[in-house]
């Protein structure tokens, strides 16, 4: 699909990981961004491959005991693909639309078949999500797994806890729901030198803007728990994203919430 899609470049992709391609054939070198440290050790350049290991676990942890998958602000993820292609739950991708559209056409394009995946465009900031879910042929009696990866960050706060709510209203007791969030520091740039001079300004220039953060100062998790428990969701697994020393916080967390 990648190949597929209009904004890749071939020639740019080997730009920019060739070097490090060929470092790592000569002498073993591998960069930053694909070491995969335990959350707890991450950094920014290696956030987003120990993001993908959690991810990836959830899946194999609770796809075989679910009814239904939901991802969340899927954009270009491939999950679906790996671990319910033929499989017997059903799958539904929700996104905005203009993502959508140009996933399904890089889909098309590559002559993979989607057709066993609902996409339903919504936003989450504007709509009732779960509504469209139902008329798709989404089922509220069924155990789900909500997979809603990189999205919190660009939410308004009363989005994510509306939506966290919509999850535990709308679906089968034992259903789960595993998410990401930064802290209150990173989502303002205040907290990180790299955010609040590339991060914010490149944030920018693309029209996309960093909102919901939780607190990570002090007790992070209670403040991760009472976001759950106010939406009627139990705290299964949580793993805190970056070091923590006397000076230093977590700037995230990945999360496993379960229907009570
Ligand atoms: C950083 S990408 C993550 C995509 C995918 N989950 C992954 O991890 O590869 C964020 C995704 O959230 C979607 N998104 C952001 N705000 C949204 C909103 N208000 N409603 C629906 N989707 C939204 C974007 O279109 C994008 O696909």
């Amino acid at each position: 699909m990648i190949s597929s899609l209009p904004f890749m470049s071939g020639a740019g992709l080997w730009l920019m990981m060739g070097p490090a391609f060929i470092a790592n054939r000569i002498c073993g070198y591998i960069p930053s961004l694909a070491k995969i440290p335990e959350p707890e050790k991450a950094s920014l350049t290696s956030l987003v491959g120990c993001r993908t290991k959690f991810f990836d676990k959830m899946m194999e942890k609770n796809i075989n005991s679910m009814d239904q998958v939901v991802f969340m602000g899927a954009g270009f993820d491939t999950r679906a693909f790996k671990y319910c292609s033929g499989e017997k739950i059903k799958v539904f991708e929700l996104d905005k639309e203009n993502t959508q559209k140009c996933k399904i056409e890089a889909l098309k394009k590559a002559g993979i078949d989607y057709e066993w995946i609902t996409f339903v465009s919504i936003d989450f900031n504007q709509e009732s999500w779960v509504d469209k879910l139902i008329e798709n042929g989404f089922d509220t009696s069924k155990k789900t797994f909500f997979l809603w990866e990189g999205v919190t960050i660009y939410l308004e706060e009363e989005s994510v806890k509306q939506t966290l709510k919509a999850v535990a209203k709308s679906s089968a007791t034992g259903s789960v729901i595993t998410f990401d969030f930064y802290s209150k520091s990173f989502v303002t740039g205040k907290g990180s030198f790299i955010m609040k001079y590339y991060g914010k300004p490149f944030l920018k220039m693309t029209g996309e803007n960093f909102k919901f953060g939780i607190d990570t100062k002090k007790n992070p998790k209670e403040n991760v728990e009472t976001l759950l428990n106010e939406a009627g969701l139990a705290l299964g697994e949580l793993r805190m994203i970056g070091k923590t020393t006397e000076k230093k916080k977590p700037f995230g967390g990945l999360v496993e919430a379960v229907k009570k």
